[in-house]
């Protein structure tokens, strides 16, 4: 399947984990893909491993930087053309522990990557042209933490229910001419979660009835199928992607 001949997407955070494997999909499906991720090198091996340079570009810098935003979308302009497809990838989680005892700088950075970046790529895009051409889509990464209490991983939890509520503004401000959703994973096997499983994976895995962790092919093929015109009727929606965890019988 090519759902994606012609395309063209930007992926954020995609040297590795979720939106590494959201890439690779994307590209072996048939679009042309650029990267973005802080470390150059790192991006730079990921690019070339899943595909040529004329079908997969790079860009580094911080997604919550607006000279890398505008560094990648003028590159799109003048490399790729029309931009199609958005995935709003790269989030933080830098503290642990319960929402109150999280110091307020910490909040805002936070709040910086997960949301407000995840805002300004949105709108950057859109003045881009996102949504010129047929099929333009917006597929947000949140987490399930965004809809549950996460002991632990609260305020983390807070700024993923902020990106799913945007989600939902955004949709309905986009249609007609772009659609947006947002997935919710539990526990992928990642460098960003390793410290939720690492000692302990199969106690963790017992936990969902799918009975094993999430890996990244676990959320870049519904990812996939949100961008693409199989989803065309589809806008604002979560999609929870967690191995059957959220539908345990409360003991
Ligand atoms: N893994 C899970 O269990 C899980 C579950 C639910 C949701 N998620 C969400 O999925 C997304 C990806 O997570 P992951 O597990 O794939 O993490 P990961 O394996 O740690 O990968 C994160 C990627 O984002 C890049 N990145 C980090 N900070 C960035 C920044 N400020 N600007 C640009 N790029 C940045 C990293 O490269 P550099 O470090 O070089 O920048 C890397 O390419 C996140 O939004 C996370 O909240 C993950």
């Amino acid at each position: 399947m090519r759902r994606f001949e012609g395309d063209v997407a930007v992926v954020t955070g995609a040297s590795r984990g979720i939106g590494l494997a959201i890439a690779e999909r994307l590209v072996f499906e048939g679009a042309r893909v650029v990267l973005t991720a802080r470390d150059e090198d790192v991006l730079r091996q990921a690019a070339a491993r899943i595909g040529p340079p004329e079908r997969v570009l790079c860009v580094a810098g911080r997604a919550d930087d607006p000279a890398h935003r505008a560094s990648v979308l003028d590159l799109v302009d003048r490399e790729l053309g029309q931009l199609d497809l958005l995935v709003n990838n790269a989030g933080v989680n830098p503290a642990y522990g319960p929402a109150l005892e999280i110091e307020v700088s910490v909040v805002r950075k936070i709040l910086d990557l997960n949301v407000v970046a995840a805002l300004e790529w949105s709108r950057d895009a859109m003045a881009h042209g996102l949504g010129d051409g047929d099929g333009g889509a917006i597929v947000n990464i949140a987490s399930i933490a965004g809809l549950t209490a996460s002991p632990g991983i609260a305020f983390y939890g807070v700024s993923k229910a902020a990106l799913i509520s945007l989600t939902t503004q955004l949709a309905y401000e986009l249609a007609p001419r772009v659609r947006v959703n947002a997935v919710a994973p539990a526990v992928i096997k990642t460098d960003f979660a390793k410290v939720l499983y690492a000692g302990r994976e199969e106690q963790v895995a017992a936990s969902y009835p799918l009975a094993r962790l999430g890996v990244p092919a676990d959320v870049s093929g519904p990812v996939a199928f949100l961008l693409s015109r199989d989803a065309g009727w589809i806008t604002g929606q979560t999609l929870v992607i967690d191995g059957g965890g959220s539908i345990r019988p409360v003991s």
